[in-house]
């Protein structure tokens, strides 16, 4: 009997452990979607923390640059104008009978002068934010213009017919904007190319940039010193509009590399209802 009892005990035992397993077993699905759910809200709370984090470090950025233009303008400016007036006078008191070595120096002095007035010029421009009222289209067009004028790099600029171009808010477009200017900035400073392409590409959810150039190709790793802003203030742009990037070799044959910068249509139309999505003024 003892055994049986034994046995009924275990019998007992058996049939409600199996009870609790299989309620366990029915709790695990329910508890598994509870945990894939929390999981879904940490990634997008996580995502968008990030978006927001990346919308601060591009809005720093733009007060960082418009304090800098400003600073250049008075003060490199105001300084430059000193120096100019100051030769001009010596050029007047110039005695009939000085050396030609005198006036071939002050020569060289102004031109000096004028070009660090023309570098200051195009820096303070540069880091202005562009005038957008004709839309981001109109303002990259104008600036690959000036840039190929400047740099005597062959440029070529092919862009979709998307009306959603002509709705982007200001926000956005200076992003996009902010996100070619470094591209092509960094094909003339490192490429050693002899042309760029540019390419505004739609499909129904994202707005891309790409920028291919001939030039020598990117290093590995290029972008990881904590001192390079470029590439690192691209990615932010892009991910402050749920989008990416991505910089490599340009495909097949071609040597040179390709930027390729990807923006959320969603994100970059949305842009009024976003949490502490400021609009500042353009101007130039
Ligand atoms: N088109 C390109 N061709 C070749 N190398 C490139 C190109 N674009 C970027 N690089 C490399 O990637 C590095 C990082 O670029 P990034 O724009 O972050 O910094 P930077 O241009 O050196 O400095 P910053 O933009 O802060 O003035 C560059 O120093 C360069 O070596
Ligand atoms: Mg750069």
């Amino acid at each position: 009997m003892h055994g049986h009892g034994t046995s009924a005990r275990t019998a007992d035992a058996q049939r409600a452990s199996g009870a609790r397993a299989s309620r366990a077993a029915k709790a695990a699905p329910a508890s598994g979607t509870a945990a894939r759910t929390a999981s879904a809200d940490e990634v997008t709370r996580l995502k968008a923390r990030v978006r927001e984090l990346a919308s601060e470090l591009t809005r720093t950025q733009e007060a960082t640059r418009r304090r800098v233009a400003q600073e250049l303008h008075d003060s490199l400016g105001a300084e430059v104008t000193a120096a100019r007036f100051a030769l001009a006078n010596v050029e007047t008191w110039l005695p009939a009978d000085a050396p030609p070595q005198c006036t071939t120096a002050l020569e060289t002095a102004q031109r000096s002068l004028d070009a660090v007035t023309e570098a200051a010029q195009q820096a303070v421009t540069e880091l202005h934010a562009p005038t957008l009222d004709k839309g981001i289209v109109c303002a990259l067009s104008h600036w690959i213009n000036t840039f190929a004028a400047r740099t005597g790099l062959r440029m070529s600029f092919v862009c979709a017919a998307d009306a959603r171009l002509m709705r982007l808010s200001a926000d956005a477009s200076l992003a996009v904007f902010r996100v070619a200017q470094e591209a092509l900035n960094n094909v003339a400073k490192h490429a050693r190319a002899s042309g760029a392409d540019m390419r505004i590409e739609a499909t129904a959810h994202h707005l891309s940039i790409v920028v291919s150039d001939d030039g020598i190709g990117i290093p590995p790793h290029a972008g990881q010193d904590e001192r390079q802003f470029g590439l690192a203030g691209m990615r932010a742009r892009c991910n402050a509009f749920d989008g990416e990037l991505q910089v490599g070799a340009s495909d097949g044959d071609a040597s040179g590399t390709t930027v390729h910068a990807r923006f959320e249509w969603k994100a970059l139309m949305g842009n009024a209802s976003r949490p502490r999505a400021r609009r500042t003024a353009i101007r130039l």
